[in-house]
Parts: structure tokens; sequence; C-alpha cells
């Protein structure tokens, strides 16, 4: 079964080989997809036969967003900490404990279906691909059931024992950590890909950082670390050291955390929707971008620091206080996002790419940050299919 859209008025392929610019952008273009497939890119006028057809109305199509980062499987809200927030009392890593309670004294039916709603409330508003992390759990049983939940929904699961040290071990961190490197590991990692740890004051120190990511990659798990959020320190050179695929936030970087993340496969991702979320001065984007780096955007949704899932929204924050471009903050929030999961079949729309396909109800990717806060999705495909 073949489908055609044709009378795109703007398709960002993301290769710039196909077309203009960095996007790759064809105009009066057309894409054929067949099965979950693309299997044709190009002019309108030279478009194949397919069995099916869809009229874009010279409307413009992205790839799916990529929400490489981003915390799901939870239960409750902290909407008064956030309302605390913005009357002045500062983001502090403990209120993840206020989730932890309500997340182990959920059923695995509530978890599976608020995990199951974000998802869905992510596909309706472009997303593609997720990334979900454990991290609300934090005994071995609890991450476990995380872990598998999220194996049932997501494309890419992360494994988060090391979020933050759980009330019962405050004055045994260190006992946690082998917790997190044992039993906990062993039970996790059947079902996740990655393996993540929140390196930051308050959390987990750098020895313990690099404890939990070798007993991970071990296991066979491949190494991100949400670093640098809350403040300066050893995250993301931690990340670059350990080969990370990712590491998130660089809210605090200096200029050796610039120049390493420059000089690496480790991609920056930014998490926009955290500095509005928490009054925190945002990433330094630009800074980053010049120096070399590899940038992604995601939302970082979670019930704290940011409870958000629209890209379109974090597209409009990197745009307006982060001063990329808005070409460059598309192409973070899709090719960004498949480089910081090391995706090649996703984050593009060029032959052979999994046909996760956003229709915007715009004639460009520029309204995306143009018109903030408006849904301009018209339709949605995910491996070929009508998500949305
Ligand atoms: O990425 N920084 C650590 N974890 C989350 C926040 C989780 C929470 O506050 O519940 C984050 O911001
Ligand atoms: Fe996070």
């Amino acid at each position: 079964m073949s489908v055609i859209i044709s009378n795109i008025g703007e398709l960002v392929t993301n290769d710039p080989a196909d077309g203009e610019g960095e996007l790759g952008i064809l105009r009066d273009a057309a894409m054929v997809i067949q099965g979950d497939r693309v299997v044709w890119v190009g002019p309108s006028a030279d478009a194949p036969e397919a069995d099916d057809f869809y009229d874009a109305r010279g409307r413009a199509v992205l790839p799916g967003f990529v929400d490489s980062h981003a915390h799901l499987v939870f239960a409750g809200e902290r909407a008064e900490e956030y309302a605390a927030r913005m009357s002045g009392q500062p983001y502090a890593a403990g209120g993840i404990l206020t989730t932890v309670t309500a997340t182990r004294a959920a059923s695995d039916a509530d978890l599976r279906a608020n995990l199951t709603r974000l998802v869905d409330e992510m596909a309706r508003q472009g997303t593609t691909t997720v990334e979900c992390k454990s991290g609300y759990g934090l005994t071995a049983a609890d991450e476990e059931r995380a872990v598998r939940i999220a194996s049932e929904v997501v494309d890419e699961v992360t494994f988060l024992g090391a979020h933050v040290v759980p009330g019962e071990y405050a004055h045994d961190p260190q006992t946690y950590v082998n917790l997190v490197k044992g039993e906990m590991l062993a039970a996790c990692a059947p079902y996740a890909r990655w393996i993540d740890v929140f390196c930051e004051r308050g959390a987990f120190d750098p020895d313990q950082t690099r404890e939990i990511i070798e007993a991970g990659v071990k296991a066979g798990l491949l190494p991100r670390l949400h670093a640098n959020q809350l403040g300066h320190g050893p995250g993301v050179q931690l990340a670059v050291a350990y080969g990370a695929a990712s590491a998130d936030h660089c809210t605090f970087l200096s200029d050796r955390d610039v120049d390493a993340l420059a000089g690496s496969e480790t991609v920056a991702t930014l998490l926009p929707g955290v500095e509005f979320s928490t009054r925190q001065p945002y990433p330094d984007a630009r800074w980053l971008i010049e120096a070399g780096a590899t940038v992604a955007l995601a939302t970082d949704c979670n019930p704290g620091s940011c409870y958000t899932s629209s890209m379109a929204f974090c597209i409009a924050l990197a745009v307006r206080e982060m001063k990329m471009t808005p070409a460059e903050a598309v192409w973070a929030a899709t090719a960004g996002g498949a480089r910081a999961l090391r995706r090649g079949d996703v984050g593009h729309l060029t032959v052979g790419a999994r046909a996760d396909v956003l229709m915007l109800d715009a004639p460009s990717h520029v309204h995306l940050a143009y018109r903030p806060g408006v849904p301009q999705v018209a339709a949605v495909w995910r491996a070929g299919r009508i998500a949305w």
C-alpha cells in the first residue's frame, strides 16, 4: 500500500543534499510512503503514481518531532510546587521525592494510563519519537515496572534509577548507589537501551556518577547524562569522557565544557521549557552552535521542572529566548533529537527514513516559532500510519 502526499508547499527533508539550506527544503514537492518508509521525495510535477493520495494544499511538511528527553512514568502532579516557584521559591531536586511517593503508590494500570495519555498528547502535537526515563520508583521493583511499562509504549527507554537518593537511604547514599548498580540495574537492563544519571549537587556526585555509568555500560546500556542543570559542575565533562550520546540541560557551561562538547559526538540537548518553568537563565545555544557542538531540543516533560509536552513551544522558546534561528530550532527538534538518540531512521524525510511526518496548518516551518501557543498540526503519520 503506497500513499502520495502532494502539493507540499515546503518539504523539510533535513538533508542539505536534497534541497535548500540546512533543512534541505524542497518547494512544490511530493513524497511517497510505502508501508512504514519514505520511498520517494521530489518535485510534485515528477511524482509517481501511488495507491492513495493526500493533498497538502500548499502546507509545510516536516519530519515528526523527536523528543529525546522526557520523564513520563509517574503518578500525580505538582501544580502547587509550580505556583510556589512562580511566587519566588527556587526549584530543588528534592521535589522529585513527592512524585516518587505518588508513583510507588500507583497501580501498573494507572501508570500505563498516564504514560499513554502523555504520549498521545505528544502525538497530537507532532511528536513521533519519544524517549522516556524511569526515576520515580527508586526501588528495584518500582524501577523495573517503570522501564517495563515504558518499553510497551515508547521507542526509547532510559534507566534513571540514579535520579535522586530516596529518603530511606538519605543517611547512606552509597548503599543506594550499590543498589542502583546491582539489583536495580539487573532488573531494568532488559527493558532499557540507555542509562542516565542526574549528576548534580543534591543528586549524584562525580564518583557516584562514574560508578553507575560504568556498571550500566557493562550491562550493555548506552550512557546519556543530566548535566549542568542547576549549576556549574562535572556533568558535561563526564558525558563527553564516557562518549555519552547526549549531555542534557547544559544550562551552566564553562569554556572547557563547550570545547569538550564541540570536539565530541556528544549532543548538547537543551530543554528550554525547564528554564521557562523554573525561572532559570536559558542555556547559551549560540555559544554551543558557533563552537560547533550539535544541539538538540527536547521537552523534559515531567511533573516537576517542566510539564509541557509541546515541542513547538520549545522551538518558540529556543528562537525567542536562546536566539536560535527558526531553521536551527526545527533541525534541533527533529534531526538533533535523532542524533541524541543515535537513530538514523527518524528526524529526516529522505528515501529510506521511517515515514514519521508532520503536516502543519501553515505554509512554513517558521510558523512554529512565529505563532507561539497556536495549534498548527494538520496531520501526523507515524511509521506510515495516520497517528493524528
Ligand atoms: O530533568 N533534573 C532532574 N530531573 C528532572 C526533574 C524531575 C522532577 O522535578 O520531577 C529534570 O528536570
Ligand atoms: Fe530530565
